[in-house]
This record gives C-alpha cells, structure tokens and sequence, in this order.
C-alpha cells in the first residue's frame, strides 16, 4: 500500500515538472523565435541602406554612358532614363533613320546626345566608333552592350552563318568594345559594364539556338571579366532579362514556319504575366549598374526558371523536350529565308500582343512604312 502511494506520488511530482519543463522549453523556443525574427529585421534593414547608399554613391549626373543598340526598345528606354538622370548618351546601331528619331525623342527630354552609325558585326567599325565617343565626351564612364538581334525558327532552318552572325553581335563585339574600352576607363579611375544577356544564356531554349548559344558565351565573358575587373574599380553587370515589352518582337527574324514562328514568339512578348514593361526593367538594369551590383535576373518567371534549371536540369532537359515538340515544325525550303516579324501574316488576335504592340509605337519599333 506504502508503495502504491509512494508511486502515484512520484508519478504526480514527475509529471508537473515535466510540465514545468515544456513550459520552460517553450518559453526559450519563443524567446529564441523573436531574436531571430529581429535579427531577420535588423539584417534586412542593413541591406537596404547599404543597397541605397551603394546606389547614390555613383550618379548618371554627367557621365558618358554608350549605349549599343540604343536605337530603339530597351536601348532606346535605358537612354530616355540616363537622360533624365543628367547624363550623356551615346546610342550606337546601323540604322541612320532610327538613330535620327532616337535623338529627336531625346532632345525633346532636354538630353546631351551622340548618335554613332556603326555596324557591330564589322570589328573594324568599333575603334573610330568609340574615338568618336571619347573625342566629344572626354570619357566613357558607362558602357551597356545591349545590342542583339533574336533569330527564331528550328534548328532545321539553322546554318552556320545564323550562329556565327549571333557569336559576333553578342559575344565578340562587347569583347572588342570591353578591351579597347576598359584601358582608357582604367586611366580615368573606373566605370561600369552592363552586359545585357538573357535569359537565354543560362537557359537554352528550343527554335533560338543561335541566340542561346551566343548568349551563354556572353554570360561567361561578362561573369568572367567581372572578376579581373574589380581590383581597376570596374564593375561589371551580367543582365539576364526575361520577356521584356520592348515591342521587339516585329523587328526579331523568323525561318521556318514564319507566321507561326511569329504567333508563338509574339505572344510570349507580350503576355502580362511572363513579360515585363520596359520602363521596368530599364530602371532595374541602371540601379544594379549603379550600385555595380554583379548580377540581375529580371522577370520572376525567368529567375524560377534558372532555379530550376539549376536545382533539377534533368527535369528541365525533358520538359523542354516537350515544349519544343508544342512548337511548329520545320517549313519547306522557303522557311530558310529570314524575316522579320514586321513583315510576316498576324495570326493571334490583336488583345494578345496589344501590350507588345504599344510598346512597339512607344519604343521606336516601327518602320515607317510598316503599316498596323
Ligand atoms: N526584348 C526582350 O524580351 C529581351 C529579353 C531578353 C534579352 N533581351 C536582350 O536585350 C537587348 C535589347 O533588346 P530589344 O528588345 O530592345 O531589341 P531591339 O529593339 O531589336 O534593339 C536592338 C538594337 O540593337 C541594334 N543592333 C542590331 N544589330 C546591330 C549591329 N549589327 N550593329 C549595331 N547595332 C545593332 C539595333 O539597331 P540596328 O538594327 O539599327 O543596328 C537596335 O538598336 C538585346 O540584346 C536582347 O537580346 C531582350
């Protein structure tokens, strides 16, 4: 009986200390909960300040920035900005007529402007090209290798001149621009380096194979050089946009099946979702520029498609497999001429790609005698 009583006793005490502990436990777990919350906080705070103190550290106010490719679309948009932040703008593409309208667009914004007709894919335009630049501005503080081109169709209608044409506008034109820039920018102190790349150049996507393939070469040149170039106070960007609204999408260049080509192609340009206004994007690229910040992935479509990409390739590997076989086959032998989108039949219904096509007016994306 004593130790019947003895038991229940023990279990009693037993218990309610137990109970104690929990209590306890659970107290230190809530404590330990709110410290790390607040560290969270203290930590995110941190980052942001140092983020805008980075940020305003380096001003557009009166810098040189050479935009190639700042015609038109995200070029054209990245100048309107720099404009309006005080800076200089020198925009580089072939087209003399579209240069000619970019400067009207800027001027009008009370912007300095210098426009250079130079063709990217002759090396020996680009050494009087950034002469010229120097002898007006006295420097280039900013150089953004934004010019490209988008070639869409499948690998059937793909030569070898469609990949070498890619690899010099992507990737040998901003390493010439980069090497006979980055000297003069080491003797003035510094500067930054955009690279605008893609998304296509950490992802390779079925029917742009030249344009992934130059774009990943571009990625590496620009991670690459990003690295040796710190210690000389040159920051180098790597951008990999997303979709982006431009209103590129009538300037891109199909083979194959081109009306299909370009329904595909045109309505991923311009869906809400998936694809991101320019005016966007362009302020994102000259704040990471600013802060020399080395990476910028844009659209969160593209920055869950890297991940994973990176996380489970194999996955991707497959389903990109099935995409490619949702995209249209290959053409007949017509389907090896290139054309570009302005010229092609409109197979979607105008609400998909109206965001695309306002931006198409808004960007100088439109020939004049290209009807709509
Ligand atoms: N739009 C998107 O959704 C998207 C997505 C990811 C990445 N990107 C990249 O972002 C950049 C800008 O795209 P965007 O949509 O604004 O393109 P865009 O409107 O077609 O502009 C391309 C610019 O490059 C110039 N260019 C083309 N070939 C050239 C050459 N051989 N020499 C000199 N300049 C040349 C063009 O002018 P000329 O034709 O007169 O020379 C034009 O100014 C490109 O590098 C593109 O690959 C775009």
């Amino acid at each position: 009986m004593g130790v019947a009583l003895l038991f229940r006793d023990f279990r009693q005490r037993s218990r309610s200390a137990a109970a104690v502990l929990i209590c306890l436990n659970l107290r230190n777990l809530e404590i330990m909960l709110r410290v790390l919350l607040l560290a969270v906080v203290l930590l995110f705070i941190a980052w942001l300040v140092l983020r805008l103190i980075r940020t305003h550290r380096f001003s557009l106010q009166d810098r040189a920035v050479l935009i190639t490719g700042g015609s038109r679309g995200l070029g054209l948009v990245l100048a309107r900005q720099i404009c309006a932040a005080g800076g200089q703008v020198a925009l580089l593409a072939r087209d003399a007529a579209e240069l000619a309208r970019a400067k009207t667009d800027l001027s009008r914004r009370s912007g300095t402007v210098l426009t250079v007709q130079c063709d990217l894919l002759d090396a020996g335009q680009v050494q009087p090209a950034i002469r010229e630049i120097i002898d007006r501005f006295g420097k280039i503080d900013v150089l953004i290798n934004n010019a490209g081109i988008i070639e869409v169709g499948p690998l059937d209608h793909m030569t070898r001149e469609d990949f070498e044409r890619a690899m010099r506008l992507h990737f040998w034109a901003p390493f010439e621009l980069i090497s006979q820039i980055v000297p003069e920018m080491r003797t003035w102190g510094g500067g930054r380096i955009v690279n605008i790349s893609s998304i296509g150049g950490k992802l390779a996507v079925p029917h742009l194979a030249p344009y992934s393939a130059s774009k990943f070469a571009l990625t590496g040149l620009s991670d690459a050089f990003r690295a040796e170039l710190a210690r000389d106070n040159i920051h180098v960007t790597t951008v990999a946009p997303g979709m982006m609204r431009t209103g590129s999408h009538v300037n891109a260049k199909f083979k194959g099946k081109h009306d299909s080509e370009f329904a595909w192609f045109g309505a991923s340009a311009g869906a809400p979702l998936i694809s991101m206004n320019a005016d966007r994007a362009a302020r994102k690229i000259l704040a990471a520029c600013r802060r020399g910040q080395p990476s910028l992935t844009l659209t969160f479509a593209a920055r869950a498609a890297i991940l994973g990409n990176a996380l489970f390739p194999n996955l991707t590997g497959y389903m990109m497999k099935v995409v490619n076989r949702l995209l249209p086959g290959a053409g007949d032998e017509g389907g090896n001429q290139l054309r570009a989108g302005s010229q092609l039949r409109r197979l979607n219904p105008t609400w998909l790609t109206r965001l695309a096509d306002r931006a198409t007016i808004r960007n100088n994306e439109e020939r004049p005698e290209v009807s709509r």
